[in-house]
């Protein structure tokens, strides 16, 4: 995919991108971007997207008892704390790595009422770039980054190779960057064999990329009322 930055938000520090707060359609709050016209979750349902994408297709799909799990694009945390909620009922200890580029404050997240479980205040409140303990089942280290950039590297992080890969870019329309196949490439070589990547973008642009890094992919049932079809792509 060709690459672009003119959709990057032009700022350095994340409280000067402007972010609304707005209801989607399960009755979840997530936010939107004017500068960009992107929602950081589907409009048809924040919570059941997160759930059914990456906590039910991806980390209870995944065999390992103990996963080691990266998501791309923290954001609001709403994938971390289902998971971290997930770990704690099925008793399956969980590494946790998020990577954000803009780090969202507490206070943008308290607007969203995603829940009044202490556990999703400690996600957001734990230093970044440090490894720790939120709950006996869910182990977090959160890293402020620039995944697209050719100087990442998981060096700085401790969980790799990953067990599952919660991949929540913005749209390709909106951050092409991100979809770029040298970053699959940097992920797929950072994954266990028989690891699973989920993701909510379905574009045959996209599952062909996957595909030619070296994935099996599959075609999902999207979340109830919202997209028809969702990828999950398995490394042989
Ligand atoms: C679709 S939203 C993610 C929603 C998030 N998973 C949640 O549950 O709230 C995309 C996220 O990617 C982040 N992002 C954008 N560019 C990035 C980059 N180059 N590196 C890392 N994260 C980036 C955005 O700031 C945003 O939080």
């Amino acid at each position: 995919m060709q690459k672009e930055n003119h959709h990057r938000p032009q700022m350095s520090h994340s409280t000067e991108i402007e972010r609304l707060v707005e209801a989607t359609a399960d009755g979840s709050n997530t936010l939107f971007i004017p500068g960009m016209n992107e929602h950081y979750h589907s409009v048809k349902g924040a919570l059941t997207e997160a759930e059914h994408i990456f906590v039910n297709m991806g980390f209870q799909h995944s065999p390992t008892a103990s996963p080691r799990i990266l998501e791309i694009g923290f954001g609001t945390g709403l994938n971390a704390f289902l998971t971290l909620v997930a770990a704690e009922k099925f008793r399956r200890k969980t590494s946790y790595c998020g990577i954000e580029l803009y780090p969202l404050p507490w206070e943008t997240i308290q607007k969203l009422q995603y829940s009044i479980n202490p556990s999703l205040h400690s996600i957001h409140s734990t230093s970044w770039e440090e490894e720790v303990q939120i709950t006996p089942y869910f182990t977090l280290q959160k890293i402020q980054a620039d995944f697209a950039s050719s100087s990442f590297s998981f060096k700085q992080t401790i969980y790799p190779p990953f067990d599952v890969v919660y991949f929540d870019a913005f749209a390709p329309e909106k951050q092409p960057e991100m979809w770029d196949s040298q970053l699959f490439e940097r992920l797929y070589v950072n994954m266990n064999k028989g690891a699973i990547l989920t993701t909510y973008c379905a574009k045959g642009i996209v599952r062909r990329m996957l595909q030619s890094v070296g994935f099996i992919v599959e075609r999902l049932e999207g979340p109830p009322g919202g997209k028809r079809e969702i990828l999950r792509a398995i490394k042989p």
